[in-house]
């Protein structure tokens, strides 16, 4: 069996043209840093041994991917010399060496798989992934012999007026026989019109001494897009939602108009659900069968069961049961956690709370550090009083309570079950059940009052 291939990820370069504080290789694509996109697409590929090359920011890098291993390139000196810096940590490893870019997020695992094997089966020294632009400007050309083999690389700045001509480009990624990688790598010099180290400068090196060089073709040349600015981060962004929203669309799930439908790669979306526009559906969350998503709604780390409406909200770190209707205009925080055919209606904020089945919270209520059974009526104002300036408490509402409308309970307290609480009430003590909690002052009526107060005497 061949031997499992490492990866080289190069990342050391500081993207000036991001114009960001941020490193560019930590601009997110899809909801993720576009690094760790590569990461996860290489491991995807079924690649375990992976090291990342970094220079500019390299503590952040290395911060938001603690678990890769980090080689430092102090001074960017080329391709072929970023590469280089990977020679103690992979001395000794007789496989093929993937190497690839921290800013071309979009290969497919498929493709990265699929030239590791393609090198394998060639027996080649290096195998390149080519692709084909209409306009190969600033890329490095493929130069090939009259039978079609691979000779070499040429950089824009390096090639002839003929040469420039050549539209198959160079991708930036390849896979080598690792030893003779490194082994050459010692023999490239910064002898061109950058004075760097080119990396595909062992291509003809290896082709010299009998060993062949290969070119595996990328069908569609988006998939090597690298990202140098924000104009093509937000490229990147619409092909990668392009595959997403394909692929959803593709299991069942309805899109009103796609290109309004944003979606992270890490969440899933059951079938008949339909999506309407405005909805961003973000890391961590998974959507039911049969559900209404929408219009302008966010939900981040979120599980909603099925036939579910949410519209026009937000729901982070949340969890709907089945056939419950949240919105317009709720917000549900992280901890809200909602039972089956419940209404979680109009300004409806719920944070850190448990709410029973067929519990109706229908419109202006916060509901915080709360435990509401089932069959409760929440009414209108309500307000759990849960934070004193100092510690938070909790308020518990037991099944099949009634609450009036604009009640402030104030936590620590108990509503029995199937107690009510009189309207307008402030409760700050338990209310037993089947009992009745009323809390308000007394209205006093004063007759002929608006006359008295005409004629000087407003008592
Ligand atoms: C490189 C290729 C070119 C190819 C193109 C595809 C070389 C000499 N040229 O050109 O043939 O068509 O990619 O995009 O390799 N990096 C480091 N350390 C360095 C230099 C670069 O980590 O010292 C990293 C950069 O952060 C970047 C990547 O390597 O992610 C590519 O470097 P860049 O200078 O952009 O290469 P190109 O000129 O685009
Ligand atoms: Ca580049």
């Amino acid at each position: 069996m061949a031997v499992e291939a490492a990866a080289v990820i190069l990342a050391a370069g500081q993207g000036t043209r991001m114009r960001s504080s941020m490193a560019k290789v930590l601009h997110p694509v899809g909801g993720l840093p576009m690094v760790a996109r590569v990461v996860a697409n290489v491991k995807k590929a079924g690649l375990d041994s992976i090291y990342l090359v970094v220079g500019h920011q390299g503590d952040k890098v290395q911060a938001a991917l603690p678990d890769i291993p980090c080689v430092v390139q102090e001074q960017q000196l080329g391709t072929g010399h970023a590469v280089d810096q990977c020679r103690e940590v992979l001395a000794g490893f007789k496989g093929p060496v993937l190497v690839t870019y921290g800013d071309t997020p979009l290969f497919r695992p498929e493709t990265l798989a699929g030239v590791v094997e393609y090198h394998n089966q060639q027996q080649a020294a290096a195998t390149v992934i080519t692709a084909h632009m209409e306009d190969p400007a600033g890329y490095g050309r493929i130069k090939r012999d009259a039978a079609g083999r691979v000779l070499g690389i040429v950089e824009q700045k390096d090639a002839t007026a003929a040469e420039q001509l050549i539209q198959e480009i160079n991708t930036g990624t390849y896979c080598f026989d690792g030893p003779l990688l490194f082994q050459y790598l010692q023999r490239i010099t910064p002898d061109n019109a950058q004075a760097e180290y080119y990396l595909p400068d062992v291509l003809p090196l290896l082709i010299a001494d009998g060993y062949s060089a290969a070119g595996f073709a990328v069908e569609d040349a988006r998939e090597s897009m690298g990202i140098n600015d924000r104009v093509q981060l937000a490229e990147a962004e619409a092909i990668l939602q392009e595959r997403l929203r394909r692929h959803w669309m593709l299991q069942g799930v309805t899109m009103i108009d796609p290109t309004q439908v944003w979606l992270d790669d890490d969440c899933s979306i059951g079938q008949d659900t339909v999506l309407y526009p405005g909805v961003h559906v973000q890391a961590g969350t998974v959507i039911g069968r049969g559900c209404t998503i929408g219009p302008n709604v966010r939900l981040q780390g979120t599980a909603i069961g099925d036939g579910v409406t949410v519209e026009q909200a937000v729901l982070t770190e949340a969890r709907v049961g089945s056939e419950t209707t949240i919105g317009p205009f709720a917000y549900l925080r992280p901890g809200a956690v909602i039972g089956d055919r419940c209404r979680i209606g109009d300004f409806v904020e719920v944070k850190n709370s448990t709410v029973g089945d067929d519990t109706s919270a229908a419109h202006h209520i916060y509901l915080g550090d709360a435990h509401v059974g089932h069959g409760v009526n929440v009414g209108c104002g309500t307000i759990t009083a849960n934070y004193d300036g100092r510690v938070k408490s909790r308020t518990t509402i037991e099944d099949g309570a009634f609450i009036g409308s604009n009640s402030c309970l104030v936590a620590p307290v108990t509503i029995g079950s199937g107690a009510f609480v009189a309207a307008g009430s402030t409760i700050t003590e338990d209310v037993p059940p089947e009992g009745l909690g009323i809390a308000r002052g007394r209205q006093v009526n004063k007759e002929s009052w608006t006359k008295r107060r005409s004629q000087g005497d407003p008592k």
